[in-house]
């Protein structure tokens, strides 16, 4: 079996970050979320791995390369514009070469990994397997109507209540797929879906079978499904301290210091990851943070929050908290007067003051 990584789109939720950067690659628990998929195709036993790349392509290519360090092979298919999750699978026809395939999203998490569902339709007849998981908001995702434990149609973001059995973005196909991807037209958001490409399968008579998945799954196109994803990962992690603490800090609960960080009178509640070369001083940083590489830390109460690489941070006054930072962000406390705040930010930021 062959695995196919959608790793385009605009990441429009997630501006300003994805000005400058893939939405795939925004750290959780100091991992970019493509990261977690490529793992997971690897756990799963699939060597062979193909890139759906867009605008990001140079992001995508520089973090991944050619796949070796995740003891993958990969291969860059390039999208020249998002057209859809069912264009994209359109494309890949002929790196597929007539195999089975899973396909993920580039953005999504899950926890279980894929190595159940990949093993168990490697051996299977089915033309398509799906992962669906129960939601509260079926309009955000495509769904699928399920009657007697079968498939029996499938909506993108639908009008109507009609299912709350959200496709989790964990596809598997046989090569029919590209039989349905040639027959539907694009949806009213001028995408080709990979739900109505399923939906034409059951129609035309081709099994699709399903699993519930029980547990989480996170689609990390918002801030706030990326804190989720990061919580529930962090709140996995094992504690392990390789920086150095100093005497007159405590470091309590779940908390990884990555080697080359300093932790210098302050309190780190986990669960926590300190990446290395971050210097954390005179501040507490509370549970659920995720902090990268090479930042400055002083004077300052954080938690909640991903910090990325390169950051400064410094006697804030207020606590920090569900905040997104991306690279090279400086926050600090101004020495002069008089005592406003100066804000320089990019397009689409938001600040919430206290
Ligand atoms: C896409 C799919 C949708 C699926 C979701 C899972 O939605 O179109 O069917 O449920 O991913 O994350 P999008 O992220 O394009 O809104």
């Amino acid at each position: 079996m062959k695995g196919l990584i959608l790793s385009g789109g605009k990441g429009t939720r997630l501006r300003p970050l994805t000005y400058t950067s893939a939405k795939q690659l925004i750290p959780v628990a100091n991992k970019p979320v493509l990261f977690y998929c490529l793992e997971a195709m690897k756990e799963a036993g699939i060597e062979d791995v193909g890139i759906i790349v867009g605008d990001t392509k140079k992001d995508i290519m520089e973090a991944v390369g050619d796949g070796s360090r995740f003891g993958l092979k990969v291969t860059y298919i390039e999208q020249e514009a998002p057209l859809g999750l069912a264009h994209a699978v359109k494309i890949s026809e002929e790196f597929m070469g007539g195999d089975r395939f899973v396909m993920m999203l580039g953005d999504n998490l899950i926890m279980e990994g894929i190595k159940r569902f990949v093993e168990s339709f490697d051996r299977d007849t089915a033309n398509s397997h799906i992962l669906l998981a129960r939601v509260k908001n079926p309009r955000q995702f495509g769904v699928a109507i399920v009657k007697e434990g079968k498939v029996v149609d499938l909506v993108e973001k639908p009008k109507e209540p009609i299912s709350d059995l959200a496709l989790v973005g964990v596809y598997l196909f046989d090569s029919t797929i590209f039989e349905a991807v040639k027959h539907i037209k694009p949806s009213w958001r001028g995408e080709l879906e990979i739900t109505d490409a399923i939906a034409w399968l059951v129609k035309n008579g081709y099994t699709v079978s399903h699993h519930l998945v029980s547990g989480w799954w996170k689609d990390t196109g918002k801030l706030e499904d990326i804190l989720e994803a990061n919580r529930l990962v962090l709140d996995q992690l094992e504690e392990r301290v390789e920086g150095e603490v100093d005497e007159f800090s405590a470091v309590e609960f779940k908390v990884v210091i990555e080697k080359g960080a300093k932790v210098v009178r302050s309190r780190i509640r986990g669960p926590a990851i300190i990446g290395s070369g971050t210097l954390i001083e005179d501040s507490y940083i509370g549970p659920f943070t995720s902090i990268a590489s090479g930042c400055t830390i002083r004077g300052v109460e954080l938690e909640h929050s991903i910090i990325m690489d390169e950051c400064e941070i410094i006697n804030t006054g207020a606590r920090i908290s569900d905040s997104l930072l991306g690279k090279n962000v400086r926050v600090v406390k101004g020495e002069r007067v008089p005592r406003t705040i100066s804000i320089m930010a990019g397009d689409s930021s938001f600040i919430t003051l206290p």
